[in-house]
């Protein structure tokens, strides 16, 4: 495929997202050969650097999260990338000085605006864009997380943007949907002919997602204080993934085919009811514990984090879709931080056999899964049953492994790479639409409300553990277990 000549400018250049994400993401399509080699990279952001400076900051900074490293044999390839990337001093608030970043912009070639700011920045950002005349219609804007805190303030920044840059230029991330199993799992759905008359109530008990991080609020405490795992995951990874799972197949691979599937999903999902929001969510937070062995602090003892927080960093939540495919199917949801291990998987549990004859040994899970692993590693496996060789016909679970790294030798993008280079390409199928954030803010804020009125504290966990213990009396109520509580 012919790269795409583009100017990619950067606003919030200087950032924690830039230097750990976006540069080394640029940089990696910089040595897999597939920007335009007379694309350009320019960099924006108020501090007052030139572009020596900036430069060695981006050395610093973002060097050390490039995968390959950028000493020995891909020194002269970062350099050659630093070649590309120009820093601009910019207030974003100040018309005048968008005139300088005008000039700067190859007019032959396809402008991304990636927004990697406040979101409080979008809307002033937007309009100088379009004032200085450099919002063209072959330009495209990127917008970051979080967008809004509700579903009201969403609607404003969307609004805003949308003053300027018309839907199918806008592309809201997330990275979730960047990752490489993730895409598979599309594949395995609509690739086979094998899953589709199982993928449904009839022959589906449940399915799990879970996203546990054993990381802590790191250096973003006072973002996360006032943002909790419901913004922070749910809102837009863990819906975005159970869409996915759930979606019904789409005509084609087109970006509108798939979001308007997803965007059923999420207005199918049943709205929570007053008892739900007890019965059918439970929020935690970290207590004090030890991940990996590592004697780590609570959650308030985290720099940044307000003494009364009430805030989330544990949700486990049973949701259900209201459509003939799904219906009366739970949907387990659940995502964290400080948690036992790190992982993200999806787990599709089929109904049990209708009679045994075989005899299971003890203590092991007696239903068909599906486990679609997303982290650490990327894996597949279907949990199946088979004879153990021998005379008695003893039975034991097996499963059918599809390891990618094994299956699969070449090097595999990482989540942002992919996305960046879509956006240059102009391909929207793995962004947001307006239509599914909206509608995903719609259904998790009843329980945003919910805590906000309510006295009661989010239930407290241990560092290290997986969770409250009421997460695990959930899954009970629904006669379902988390994969540890065998
Ligand atoms: C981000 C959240 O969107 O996703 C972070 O803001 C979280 O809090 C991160 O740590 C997890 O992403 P990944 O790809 O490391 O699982």
């Amino acid at each position: 495929e012919e790269a795409c000549l583009f100017n990619f400018v950067l606003f919030g250049a200087t950032g924690d997202l830039a230097m750990r994400k976006i540069l080394p993401a640029l940089f990696s399509a910089h040595l897999d050969g597939k920007l335009h080699q007379d694309g350009r990279i320019i960099c924006v952001a108020k501090q007052d650097l030139n572009q020596e400076s900036y430069l060695d900051w981006v050395h610093t900074q973002a060097g050390p999260h490039v995968g390959e490293g950028i000493a020995n044999k891909n020194a002269d390839q970062w350099q050659s990338f630093l070649r590309r990337v120009t820093y601009v001093a910019l207030d974003a608030t100040r018309a005048a000085d968008y005139a300088l970043l005008g000039e700067q912009l190859n007019n032959q070639a396809v402008t991304v605006y990636y927004l990697a700011t406040s979101p409080k920045l979008f809307e002033p950002i937007c309009n100088h864009l379009a004032a200085s005349s450099i919002a063209l219609d072959n330009a495209r804007v990127v917008l970051e997380k979080p967008l809004g805190h509700d579903l009201a303030s969403s609607r404003a920044i969307n609004d805003a943007v949308a003053r300027v840059f018309a839907e199918d230029q806008i592309y809201r991330i997330d990275h979730y949907l960047g990752k490489e199993s993730v895409q598979n799992l599309l594949a395995l759905r609509f690739a086979n002919s094998l899953f589709e008359p199982l993928w449904r109530r009839e022959s589906i008990e449940h399915v799990q997602l879970t996203i546990a991080e054993q990381l802590g609020v790191e250096g973003r405490g006072e973002f996360y204080d006032g943002t909790g795992a419901l913004r922070d995951m749910v809102q837009n990874h863990l819906l975005q993934l159970l869409c996915m799972v759930a979606m019904e197949p789409p005509t084609s691979l087109d970006a509108n085919a798939i979001r308007d599937e997803k965007v059923r999903v999420l207005r199918a999902l049943r709205p929570f009811s007053r008892d739900d929001l007890e019965t059918r969510a439970v929020r935690g937070q970290y207590a004090a514990g030890a991940v990996r062995g590592q004697a780590v602090g609570g959650y308030h003892q985290e720099a940044g984090i307000s003494p009364q927080s009430k805030t989330e960093s544990f949700i486990a939540l049973h949701a259900e879709i209201n459509n003939w495919r799904w219906a009366g199917v739970p949907f387990f949801l659940r995502t964290g931080k400080r948690l036992a291990e790190r992982t993200a998987e999806i787990v599709i549990t089929f109904k049990p056999i209708p009679h045994a004859i075989l005899p299971m040994p003890q203590g092991v899970e007696s239903s068909n899964r599906l486990v679609i692993r997303l982290q650490p590693e990327e894996s597949i496996q279907l949990h199946c049953f088979a004879k153990q060789p021998g005379d008695s016909m003893t039975i034991q679970p097996v499963a059918l492994d599809l390891a990618f790294d094994q299956a699969f030798k070449q090097k595999r993008a990482d989540a942002y790479e992919r996305l960046l280079l879509d956006v240059i390409r102009g391909n929207l199928a793995l962004f947001v639409r307006r239509d599914e954030q909206e509608a995903a803010w719609r259904w998790v804020e009843p329980l945003l409300n919910h805590w906000q009125s309510t006295a009661a504290l989010p239930k407290s966990y241990l560092a290290g553990s997986w969770g409250p213990s009421a997460s695990s009396a959930m899954m009970s109520r629904a006669g379902a277990h988390w994969p540890e509580d065998r």
